[in-house]
């Protein structure tokens, strides 16, 4: 079994149902960008049946980031698998990802099929999607609370048809991590095709779990996990990136497993996210949050300042969050956004730096503090002009 776990991103489809979390076009296109750099393995950029809209988002972002494999998401039906098809085909890496819930209480109250008809719209939905695209994600729809028997059976005939990837999402945070272990222990068991595929999990934190499950999940063997950027998304949000990603790097001698993220663009990843979304990170999120690395007890400080492995499991700069304590705001001057911009790396000439100084000082007028994802904003703005 591979020792990597890929990281699929949902924080343009599942991140932006988080209640006021909608983005435009150009947002998603700044977010998708980022995302690249921080090196996540697949972008599930929406569900381009939903509207004219998100099939417009995805479709130029499918033509336009180059990189990770380039995901929209759709229902079993025909007109929406083609829908999908047609927005994500310009991308080089695509992936279809079709779902349909198989729990008995979504079955009979919202989709109002038998299991047997279940089974049929696997067939022909996920057939359809292999016939189109040879990388196709099956997931079962609120899986924890299925029916373990049916759930195998839902996911022997999603194989079947040409499934590359198996998604388990608990749908509505409900599971427990120990019973997630065996859920996907036991479909191994009972699907021995399994093993060719990937196995996926997507968890929601309604109970807090999000994250303990995506482990749980992987210590059974899954090598896919699906989150958002600062745990956005649905109800009380997805399994949080950051953290997954964090988990895995600071017990990758315990766990022996790795991820291809480039580690210091979580924190640029984190701000901007909560730029375009306007959802705030609570000061004690792990890994993003203000006080994430700070210390105010006087034995930890005095522990921190004689050695900071006393009370840190990582450096703050491991995740792109730089020691340079000068706050930008409306007073600083062009040489205080000069070195900023030396430490993010960035070196422009007079005229840009006079465009950007023009640029960082009316948005200095609203805000206390500038940040540096301010910064990658207002660059990407009035420089990139992506
Ligand atoms: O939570 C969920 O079950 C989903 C699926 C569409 C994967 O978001
Ligand atoms: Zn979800």
């Amino acid at each position: 079994m591979s020792n990597l776990v890929k990281i699929f991103d949902t924080t343009l489809r599942d991140g932006e149902q988080s209640p006021g979390a909608s983005m435009n076009l150009e947002e998603k296109m700044r977010l998708a960008h980022k995302l690249a750099q921080l090196g996540v393995d697949i972008i599930e950029v929406g569900f381009p049946a939903s509207s004219p809209g998100d099939f417009e988002s995805v479709n130029q972002i499918a033509q336009q980031v180059k990189g990770p494999v380039i995901c929209g998401l759709a229902r079993t039906g025909h007109a929406d698998i083609q829908t999908c098809w047609e927005a994500i085909k310009p991308a080089e890496k695509k992936r279809i990802h079709v779902f349909i819930a198989t729990s008995d209480i979504h079955l009979e109250h919202k989709l109002r099929i038998s299991r047997e008809q279940a089974l049929a719209e696997i067939t022909s939905g996920v057939g359809l999607a292999a016939s189109l695209c040879d990388d196709v994600e099956f997931s079962a729809e609120d899986a924890s609370r299925s029916d373990p028997d049916f759930l195998a059976q839902a996911v022997a005939t999603a194989l079947e048809a040409g499934a590359t990837t198996i998604n388990i999402p608990d749908t509505v945070g409900y599971a427990l991590p120990d019973e997630f272990t065996e859920r996907i222990k036991y479909l191994y068991k009972k699907v021995p095709q399994l093993k060719k595929a990937t196995v996926s999990v997507h968890c929601h934190d309604d109970l807090g779990l999000a994250v303990a499950n995506s482990l749980a999940g992987i210590k059974a063997g899954a090598r896919q996990v699906e989150g958002c950027i600062n745990g956005i998304g649905e109800r009380a949000g997805n399994a949080s990136i950051e953290e997954v990603v964090m988990m895995l790097a600071t017990r990758e001698k315990a766990l022996g497993l790795t991820t291809n993220i480039n580690r210091k663009e979580i924190y640029p990843a984190s701000r901007l996210v909560s730029m375009i979304t306007g959802v705030t990170v609570q000061p004690n999120k792990a890994i993003v949050g203000a006080n994430a690395f700070a210390h105010e007890s006087g034995i930890h400080v005095d522990g921190v300042l004689k050695n900071p492995l006393t009370y840190e499991i990582m450096t703050p700069e491991e995740v792109g969050i730089g020691q340079n304590n000068l706050v930008l705001g409306k007073h600083s001057g062009r040489a205080a956004l000069k070195a900023r911009l030396a430490d993010m790396g960035y070196e422009l000439d007079r005229d840009n730096v006079e465009k950007l100084f023009q640029a960082f000082k009316r948005l200095a007028d609203k805000k206390k503090e500038v940040f540096n994802e301010d910064l990658e904003a207002l660059i990407a703005d009035e420089i990139l002009r992506i």
